[in-house]
């Protein structure tokens, strides 16, 4: 398995997750393989002839994208069109990460593979593009629809993520002001790489969607996040009119995972218990990254 955006907060759980089930595995960060160097990405390919490609790279930038489109069309689409044809030019299976933002939000139950496609915003579109390429170069790929990506590994991206930015403003003594007009089913990031495993394993293809156990707002999450790790926060919601946000972004964009687990694929576990589990492991990850640093 050969993995871009190996150093990512995915990337990570991915390399250990395979690693662990004793599969050869090669994460490749950014600096060792550029996704928008064409002759980069063949030649790694080629040199490790992979069964399986998984591309946890991309553009994630979402308010940025708006200031940048070509530089989010370039990661996420043309790049993504380049890697669907290496892929099939070698034999290998692609396996892809895309997003709940290819939806508008105008939905007001958990949206199916079936639903119609509509993104308001450019990272949305970037990502739809990629979804295009590689339905149109790699056929037999397999695309995961994900949303709000949370994983341990977020203390030691560029990225981090929702919880991170939540512990690191309850710090602050002024309140935390989180928007309650978003909702959508954040998803673990270690048991993501558990399920991109069990996928990989059935050699399952086509779109699926994997979101967290639960559809929350942000402000509900963040309430939660709050509760499991004890901290005490004084929490505001919000509204997204409240906040200059260059990007539009869907008000509800929770996924049915409804196909995936009819297709045999474990749930995904609750957003308590996934929390939980993030804390022990955050621990565990900053007692070791201190260790090494000592
Ligand atoms: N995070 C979310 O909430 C979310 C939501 C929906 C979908 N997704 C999708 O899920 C996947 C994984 O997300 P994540 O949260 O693990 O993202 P992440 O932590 O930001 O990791 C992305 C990785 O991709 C690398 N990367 C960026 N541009 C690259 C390029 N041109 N060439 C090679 N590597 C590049 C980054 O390297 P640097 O650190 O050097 O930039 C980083 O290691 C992505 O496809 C994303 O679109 C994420």
């Amino acid at each position: 398995v050969l993995i871009f955006g190996g150093s990512g907060q995915l990337g990570g759980e991915l390399l250990s997750c395979f690693a662990q089930a004793r599969w050869q595995v090669v994460p490749l960060r950014r600096q060792e393989a550029d996704l928008n160097d064409l002759a980069k990405v063949v030649e790694k390919i080629s040199v490790y002839r992979p069964n399986v490609v998984i591309n946890a790279a991309a553009y994630g930038q979402v308010d940025l994208a708006e200031r940048d489109p070509d530089q989010a069309l370039l990661t996420n689409a043309s790049a993504i069109r380049n890697l669907a044809q290496a892929c099939s030019a070698s034999g290998a299976k692609l396996f892809h990460y895309s997003t709940d933002y290819v939806f508008d939000g105008l939905a007001d139950r958990p949206y199916r593979e079936s639903d119609p496609v509509h993104p308001i915003n450019t990272y949305g579109v970037s990502k739809l593009a990629g979804e295009y390429f590689i339905r149109a170069y790699a056929p037999h790929a397999l695309i995961l629809r994900v949303g709000g990506i949370f994983g341990p590994r977020g203390i030691l991206t560029n990225r981090g993520n929702f919880v991170e930015t939540m512990l690191r403003a309850a710090r602050d003594p002024q309140p935390v002001r989180v928007i309650v007009d978003f909702t959508a089913s954040p998803t673990y990031a270690p048991a993501l790489a558990q399920r991109t495993f069990e996928i990989v394993e059935r050699d399952l293809s086509g779109t699926y969607h994997c979101g967290g156990g639960e559809a929350v707002t942000w402000y509900d999450f963040a309430q939660r996040i709050f509760e499991v790790a004890g901290v005490q926060a004084q929490l505001v919601p919000a509204s997204e009119s409240d906040y200059q946000i260059s990007a539009r972004r869907p008000k509800y964009s929770a996924l049915s995972n409804a196909k995936l687990e009819n297709a045999g694929i474990s749930a995904m576990p609750s957003l308590i218990d996934a929390l939980k589990d993030y804390m022990r492991r955050r621990s565990a990850l900053r007692s070791s990254t201190h260790e090494a640093l000592a």
